[in-house]
């Protein structure tokens, strides 16, 4: 909505800092909405006298996202480390925490490795891997909890196929990585998972620098291991499994429950053809926007959007869920419509950090949504739409755990 056509009346006089982070079930909360049709770009305060901009909307916040030269990514913004000059340790976001020249050296890295020829050599593991891990669920019998058994180790497995994890390792590999994705959805292991995963990844590095292998790590030691060291390479497998981990796992836990919530839903993707499931893939990733803000940006000048003056140097939050669930997006973007032509939606982000994951997510989800509902064609919620342990507060939304039943 342009503040042309908003309503004329102002915006609430306080907001909850935190609003693009809560949900009512699957959906944004209503007070997103009203945000956004108010006030689309807003100031607003944390705790602890922290100011920031939350931009909802979907029209500001792909001009944000998009508009690298006016908004910094750079962490030490934050930390107060010298402007791009920040360690892998301080700077948990890789990659999207990173600004050019920086980010575009090494993003031109990573791009090869995700290219639709590449991704197709990595389609028939997929499969087979989903196909283990359903077996494996079926054995263990109903009812059984979709988090563990399925949502959790399938993109564990897939980045170990695409770095090239040798298999005696994957058991390893899949306990760090379940280690790391509870630091971010609060069940709290220690922090001590991030130096771990780190360290894992420098023995990992050194190993393929011995004998390279087929997957990511290898070929980039191969075409480029002697621009690259150990600590560069690292942090870009650990930024791999930060960024495609916990956020493919998110997608596949809820997209589950939007579809058992949505019988005629979950019956166009068992039944339909590719282009069917394509389409609900799409609308599930708009409607579920499991990245619920983008990584922080930071105004590098003063700058006016949408009639308010953000300063040189703070910080502004673009809410994806907002975003994507504006009005300018199409009719009814409330609501779930797998049938929908898909949109232009910010759920991989906009700009130079759009998701360099995002076909390798979109190629698990439109392997394993319609595989788990052919196999188990009586699958059902074994929980009562409030006793689902829905994540609060977190950037990712997700779930702990998904008691289903067949
Ligand atoms: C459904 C699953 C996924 C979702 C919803 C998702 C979403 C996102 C979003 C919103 C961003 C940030 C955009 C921004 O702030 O502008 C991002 C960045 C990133 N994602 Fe994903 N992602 C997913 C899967 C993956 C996968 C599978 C990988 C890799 C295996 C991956 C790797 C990355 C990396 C490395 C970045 C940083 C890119 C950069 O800054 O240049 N993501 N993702």
């Amino acid at each position: 909505m342009t503040s042309s056509s908003r309503p004329s009346s102002s915006g609430p006089a306080t907001v909850d800092p935190f609003v693009p982070l809560r949900r009512d079930g699957l959906s944004p909360v209503p007070d997103l909405a009203v945000l956004r049709a108010h006030e689309p770009v807003r100031k607003v305060e944390f705790p602890f006298g922290i100011g920031a901009w939350i931009v909802s909307d979907y029209e500001h916040a792909k001009a944000v996202l998009g508009d690298a030269a006016a908004f910094s990514n750079d962490f030490g913004n934050l930390t107060g480390a010298v402007h791009g000059a920040v360690s892998a340790e301080q700077n948990p976001g890789g990659l999207g925490m990173a600004d050019p020249p920086q980010h575009t050296r090494l993003r031109k890295l990573l791009t090869p490795e995700f290219t639709a020829r590449r991704l197709k050599r990595l389609a028939p593991h997929i499969g087979e891997i989903v196909d283990d891990l359903l077996g494996e669920m079926e054995s263990a019998g109903s009812p059984a909890d979709l988090v563990r058994h399925f949502a959790m180790p399938l993109p564990s497995l897939v980045i170990c196929e695409l770095l090239g994890v040798p298999y005696p390792e994957r058991e390893a590999f899949r306990k760090l990585s379940g280690a790391r994705f509870d630091i971010f959805g609060g069940a709290g292991t220690g922090l001590s998972a991030i130096g771990e995963s780190l360290q894992y990844m420098r023995g990992l590095v050194e190993a393929q620098r011995r004998d390279p292998g087929d997957g990511l790590l290898g070929r980039l030691i191969r075409t480029h291991g002697d621009e690259l060291d150990d600590d560069e390479l690292a942090g870009l497998a650990d930024g791999v499994l930060i960024g495609g981990h916990e956020t493919t796992a998110s997608m596949l836990a809820l997209g589950a429950v939007a579809l058992l919530e949505n019988p005629g839903a979950a019956t166009i993707v068992r039944d339909g053809d590719a282009a069917a499931v394509h389409d609900a893939v799409e609308e599930l990733l708009r409607y579920l926007s499991v990245v619920q803000v983008a990584f922080p940006r930071f105004a590098r000048s003063d700058v006016d959007i949408d009639g308010q003056h953000i300063e040189a140097g703070d910080l502004v939050l673009c809410s994806l869920s907002g975003a994507n669930h504006d009005a300018a997006l199409g009719d009814s973007v409330d609501g779930l419509n797998v049938t929908r032509a898909p949109t232009p939606h910010l759920a991989f982000g906009y700009g130079i950090h759009r998701c360099v994951g995002s076909e390798l997510a979109r190629m698990e989800l439109r392997i394993a949504f319609p595989a788990l509902l052919r196999r188990f064609p009586r699958l059902r919620l074994d929980a009562a739409p409030a006793d689902i342990s829905f994540h609060e507060y977190s950037v990712v939304f997700g779930v702990d755990d998904l008691p289903v039943a067949w």
